[in-house]
């Protein structure tokens, strides 16, 4: 073909470069670019965006190095009806996942793929998920001809030559990626500012490890290495391998006297993981700090000794703007003030960002994410925000100030307990920990949530996300409950198992827990606990903390408050019994045992 590559292949792996020659082929772009990864490389994709008419640069004074970008209005968040998990058997991607055969969904995206690239340019991005060279990290290479794509997923992972100098060492596998926004351009026509395709698909073929891609430039659709590779690929690959591939936060709890305890957290998406992972201690905590190594995802595995470890795969935060604040968030606000890419938020006339929930009062004007004239007054009339509910930013983890110095430790950091927690108006409290570790793999299987914005799907009804992996796992989540359950023989001892519920509401539909900082106050039992040094109070559906039990101090909460956090309802948890056995039902030829056990022994308890 007539692509005489623009640049050079930094890399001499034979296999690669023919994919690459294959894919250029199929998809005939313009031109061909081998992403270096360079600051250089960096500016002039900005650049190019900025002349596209994709990026706005924002006021250098006030978000120095920072961009902003609107998407079309349908490519807002990911696509779960269009996601797939192609597998050989129909058995295998389990009746929680799209499914198509490979064969025919091959020859399909073939057909959609076709030409998809013309009047492009297809950037070769090789990616490492995890700190390059670490033992527990793994290697993919995105082909994509979106630039907004590039220059995300630089802050995202770690990218270019360093990653093409590892794939070159021996010859290692990578995850072949393939990307396209699906919308070539006729000789002449002119560009719009975000690409992409009514048409999606979101495509994974576990047994060959293969992500495809098409019609969409946002978020978790087009950053490959994200949910497409870390979660959906990776929960295979760990599988095999007996690791764990996870939809979780990491953080590191620090006591006064200096003692570090690392807990991961599986919240689903838009459902607190960020705030929790940058969570600043209230006062009363003298001496406590938490350290963030994480808020998305847990790449987890047993060392020599049984302990399990984790990493972080990625190096940057893909977070949800709106609801983060200098109250709710500061290190958040922190680590996006500068180097950072906005998308779906509202633009100032000042050249700043604005979003629902920044600040008390919202400016008096601005434009919206939709890119039109947005005033409190309108946005009162219209019902509208100004900020799409899961806009978001794409910040540097460096740039975190509470980001944990061992955060990029090649080894991971040795995790003591799991915490699970969704959005549940009613029924689950505050804080319960399981009996053991079986009890726990239940809590975190039967674990439902109000459903978000996050979803691209409608809001607000609780649905069955079984360890926040409902979108996310590439497998049977029968054969995930039982892989779980496994890890167990892989370590001399199992981390403690905790649920909590942030969003408990009372009858006025008014949250009964102040949440964020003072979710410190949960964390110390958890960790009290862990290091068994705290009181519990055995419950029907597991240990609970006395009102003692919990620091108050700096927090004026009554007992009679804390009780109807903590209340368990017989008749609320009857109904939600239920709702475990609805899933139970969908689930049954591939579900262990020891779930059917668990879920007798609570319906004795109750
Ligand atoms: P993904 O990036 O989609 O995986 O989401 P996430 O789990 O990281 O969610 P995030 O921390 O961004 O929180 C999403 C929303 O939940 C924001 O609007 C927050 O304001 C809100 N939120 C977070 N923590 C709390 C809390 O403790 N209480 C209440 N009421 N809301 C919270
Ligand atoms: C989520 O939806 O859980 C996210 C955002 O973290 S995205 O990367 O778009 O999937
Ligand atoms: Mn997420």
């Amino acid at each position: 073909m007539k692509n005489s590559p623009t640049t050079v292949p930094p890399t001499s792996n034979k296999h690669l470069i023919r994919w690459v020659e294959k894919m250029a082929d199929l998809c005939q772009p313009d031109k061909i670019h081998w992403i270096d990864g360079s600051q250089a490389e960096y500016e002039r994709l900005c650049d190019q965006l900025v002349e596209a008419g994709t990026f706005f640069p924002l006021n250098e004074k006030l978000w120095p190095g920072c961009f902003y970008a609107r998407s079309s209005p349908n490519d807002v968040a990911r696509v779960e009806d269009r996601t797939f998990i192609c597998s050989l058997s129909k058995d295998n991607a389990g009746p929680t996942n799209n499914w198509e055969d490979p064969f025919i969904m091959r020859r399909k995206l073939k057909q959609i793929f076709r030409g998809s690239m013309r009047g492009r340019t297809m950037y070769v991005l090789p990616y490492s998920m995890g700190p390059i060279g670490s033992p527990m990290s793994q290697i993919g290479v995105q082909l994509t001809d979106s630039a907004y794509a590039v220059v995300n997923m630089r802050i995202m992972a770690r990218i270019g030559l360093p990653v093409f100098a590892e794939i070159d060492k021996d010859e290692k596998r990578v995850v072949p990626c393939l990307h396209s926004v699906g919308a070539p351009l006729a000789p002449g026509e002119q560009d719009v500012p975000w690409p992409c395709n009514d048409e999606k698909y979101i495509v994974h073929f576990p047994e060959t490890r293969e992500i495809w891609s098409y019609g969409s430039g946002y978020g978790g659709n087009a950053l490959l290495g994200k949910k497409c590779f870390a979660l959906r690929i990776a929960s295979n690959i760990a599988r095999d391998e007996g690791w764990m591939a996870e939809h979780m936060l990491i953080v590191g709890v620090e006591s006064p006297t200096g003692e570090k305890t690392y807990v991961a957290a599986a919240f689903p998406s838009a459902c607190g993981k960020t705030n929790f992972a940058m969570l600043i201690p209230p006062k009363g905590f003298d001496g406590w700090k938490v350290w963030t190594v994480g808020d998305d995802i847990a790449w987890i595995k047993p060392d020599a000794n049984g302990q399990l470890r984790a990493i972080n795969p990625e190096a940057g935060f893909f977070g949800v703007a709106p609801g983060t604040s200098a109250k709710t968030n500061p290190n958040a606000m922190a680590t996006l003030a500068r180097n950072t890419i906005f998308t779906n938020v509202a633009l100032t006339p000042d050249g700043g960002v604005w979003w629902e929930g920044m600040t008390d009062t919202p400016p008096a004007e601005c434009t919206d994410w939709r890119g039109q004239r947005w005033t409190p007054q309108i946005g009162q009339e219209s019902g509208r925000p100004a900020a799409h509910p899961n806009g978001r930013f794409t910040a540097p983890a460096s740039q975190c100030p509470t980001i944990d110095p061992a955060w990029e430790d090649p080894n991971g950091v040795p995790i003591s307990a799991f915490i699970f927690g969704g959005r549940r108006p009613t029924t689950m409290p505050l804080v319960y920990q399981s009996f053991n570790w079986s009890a726990g793999v239940y809590i975190g299987a039967t674990m439902g949530s109000e459903t978000t914005a996050a979803a691209g799907a409608p809001v607000g009804t609780v649905r069955r996300d079984p360890m926040a992996m409902l979108p996310f796992c590439g497998y049977h989540m029968g054969d995930y409950f039982r892989h779980w359950l496994k890890m167990q023989r892989n370590l001399s001892s199992t981390p403690r198992v905790f649920h909590v519920n942030w969003f408990r509401k009372d009858d006025q539909g008014r949250f009964l827990w102040p949440g964020y900082s003072d979710n410190m106050r949960v964390l110390k039992w958890i960790v009290d606990r862990v290091r068994g040094r705290a009181q519990g109070k055995e419950t029907p559906i597991g240990w609970t903390p006395h009102y003692e039990d919990i620091q108050w101090q700096g927090l004026d909460f009554p007992e009679e408050a804390f009780n109807t956090l903590q209340a368990v309802d017989r008749v609320q948890w009857k109904k939600e019994v239920m709702g475990h056995e609805e899933l139970f039902l969908a689930l049954h030829d591939h579900l262990p045992p020891e779930m059917i056990y668990e879920r007798e022994l609570l319906i004795c308890r109750l």
